[in-house]
């Protein structure tokens, strides 16, 4: 379905031309001053310049042709040289009652759908998933749903960081502890047991334990560099004990991911990606697109257009182990393989854009992408605490992210309680509804670049431009709508019969614009931006119009037609944000 913004610069085009103007002036943008017009046209001012008139001039010959069109309730020239444009409430109602009927309110999909993997989340084996990981997963979802939205087949990919030096690290660490395991004994023909000898709380707290110990025991450090050595080359045991960690690891980031709503397509890790590299580095001396400095193989990714210096990518250290960049790479050359992608998006922490500005680089460089494959890095900011610095927990840790979850849960449940609307058995889920709401609009109304700080009682607040304000409102809605008796899909849109109904209904049809926006720039925070002022206008219709109430029948039901519209465009919109509305709250 045409955009209402694109349908009336057609209008006015055409108005244009049949005044013996050229057409390309009759662009027309929603108005800035919403309290002039609805929708203006600057074209006259510089259409002024190409025929040596007076834009006024101009601009009153395009609006007497727009005198006659029926979809006009005013056309106005006015100083210096504007085009005021205000529909009328027929064609707005049978606009938004085409939006309505149509699939996805008419969105057009995109016309040359792509395949995009996404790399979001990233988490680290065996290491907490924490905060920093959480704005990662939630704007990754959020984009994925967005680009699928628009046609696209995309990849959610989780990354797992699955073979640095923390694997080494806790496989030294237990082998001090368990030095009877099987999995330490080179003699052990196996089969290795199939428990793990550990629990999650227990490999969670060996990790930073044996990270601690390595910083000041060097003898330890030379193990673990040893055992992340060995692991590497294929020793039975170690490859044995690393999946069990693997297993251990997965099934708890599975839950913690499932609590968060958060959904990959594929698990690969960076283990996934070593068969693939030392193929890849030989082909790339062969070509000669490496060097040697200082024991250290390396690729220059450095431009001649650079005015900054960008170091080179290091693919073999002088140790011989390979890099975060080298494997970066190989799982490019993985996906190509895999899923010949048009697009590479990663949605990492802002902090790693040289890293992947030397991997995309080297990709181009080695030809390892096709020319035609976009990558890109969209990475994001801190969260922070009101204090200003990385969010920590009260005791001075990381936060975990379970933590998190379970902390907002809890102090939306509280709330929840006292309004008392929601039956105790359905708390628990409506709790968690409100929370994840909270958590990921508290994100995602951002900037993804920018630093924000995580405020517990600003996100979960019923009012102001939060996640559970758009949740209320959605409530607000559906009980109306339980209360109406009547069949809601067969109530019929009517032109509008005040400002407020008419505000919410030009709102409605925006809908198609932003979500254009949001999806060209991968950018939700465009989505929280127009449901907050959807919800605002949803708000005010519903104080000022005694919905139920209201004795004409058909008034009644376009009433119903409108706010169950406006329903579906806000449920659709966070479902595309990551989260969804309770029944009631
Ligand atoms: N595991 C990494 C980290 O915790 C993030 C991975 C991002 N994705 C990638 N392809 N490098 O920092």
């Amino acid at each position: 379905m045409e955009k209402l913004v694109d349908l009336i610069s057609a209008d006015v085009a055409r108005a244009f031309e049949a005044a013996g103007y050229d057409g390309r002036y009759g662009r027309v943008t929603v108005s800035n001053r919403p309290d002039l017009c609805q929708f203006q046209c600057n074209g006259a001012m510089p259409a002024a310049k190409e025929y040596h008139k007076a834009p006024l001039a101009i601009a009153a010959d395009v609006a007497a042709q727009l005198a006659g069109n029926g979809r006009y309730a005013m056309a106005e020239a006015v100083k210096p040289g504007f085009l005021n444009l205000k529909l009328s409430d027929e064609a707005l109602a049978a606009h938004l009652t085409a939006m309505r009927a149509a699939d996805r309110f008419g969105v057009e999909p995109d016309p040359a759908p792509r395949t995009i993997v996404l790399d979001y989340g990233g988490p680290n084996v065996a290491k907490p998933l924490h905060v920093g990981h959480l704005r990662s997963a939630i704007i990754g979802e959020s984009v994925k749903r967005i680009d699928r939205f628009f046609g696209n087949r995309v990849i959610g990919d989780i990354h797992l960081g699955d073979w640095g030096l923390q694997m080494g690290l806790i496989i030294a660490e237990l082998r001090e502890r368990q030095p009877d395991l099987p999995y330490f004994d080179e003699s052990f023909e196996g089969p290795y047991p199939e428990a793990a000898p550990f629990t999650i709380a227990e490999l969670e707290e060996i990790y930073p334990t044996a990270s601690a110990k390595s910083k000041t025991d060097e003898a330890f450090a030379a193990k673990a560099h040893d055992a992340t050595y060995q692991l590497q080359n294929g020793r039975p045991g170690y490859r044995a004990l690393w999946k069990q960690i693997l297993a251990v690891s997965v099934a708890d980031l599975k839950k913690n991911y499932a609590l968060l709503d958060v959904d990959f397509d594929v698990w690969y890790g960076e283990s996934d990606a070593q068969p693939y590299i030392p193929p890849m580095l030989e082909d790339l001396q062969a070509r000669g697109l490496t060097r040697e400095s200082e024991g250290a193989l390396v690729m220059d990714v450095q431009l001649p257009e650079d005015t900054k210096e960008v170091p080179p990518c290091i693919l073999v250290k002088s140790d011989g182990a390979a890099l975060y960049a080298t494997t970066d790479l190989a799982t490019l050359v993985q996906r190509e393989r895999d899923f010949h992608p048009d697009e590479v998006l990663y949605v990492v922490d802002k902090r790693q854009s040289l890293h992947f500005e030397q991997v995309f680089r080297a990709a181009r460089k080695a030809g390892i992408v096709r020319p035609e494959t976009a990558l890109k890095f969209l990475g994001f900011g801190t969260m922070n605490g009101k204090d200003g610095k990385p969010f920590k927990t009260r005791e001075g840790g990381v936060m975990r992210l379970e933590r998190l979850i379970a902390e907002v849960t809890e102090f939306v449940a509280k709330k929840i309680a006292e309004n008392a609307t929601v039956a105790a058995d359905d708390r628990g889920d409506t709790a968690h509804r409100v929370a994840l709401a909270a958590l990921k609009y508290g994100d995602l109304s951002n900037l993804a670049t920018k630093d924000y700080v995580f405020d517990l009682d600003r996100f979960s607040a019923f009012e102001g431009n939060t996640g559970p304000y758009i949740l209320y409102t959605i409530v607000r809605i559906k009980s109306i709508l339980a209360r109406y008796g009547g069949d809601v899909a067969a109530a019929a849109l009517r032109p509008a019969s005040g400002d407020a109904e008419r505000d919410l209904m030009l709102a409605l049809t925006r809908l198609p614009d932003n979500l254009a926006l949001a999806y060209r720039d991968s950018a939700p925070n465009v989505i929280c931006a127009y449901i907050y002022e959807l919800a605002g206008c949803a708000n005010k219709f519903y104080h000022e119009t005694k919905i139920l109430a209201e004795e004409d029948a058909e008034r009644r039901a376009g009433y119903i037609a409108l706010i169950d519209l406006t329903r579906d465009v806000l449920e659709t919109c966070i479902d595309l944000l990551g989260f969804s509305a309770p029944e009631k709250m």
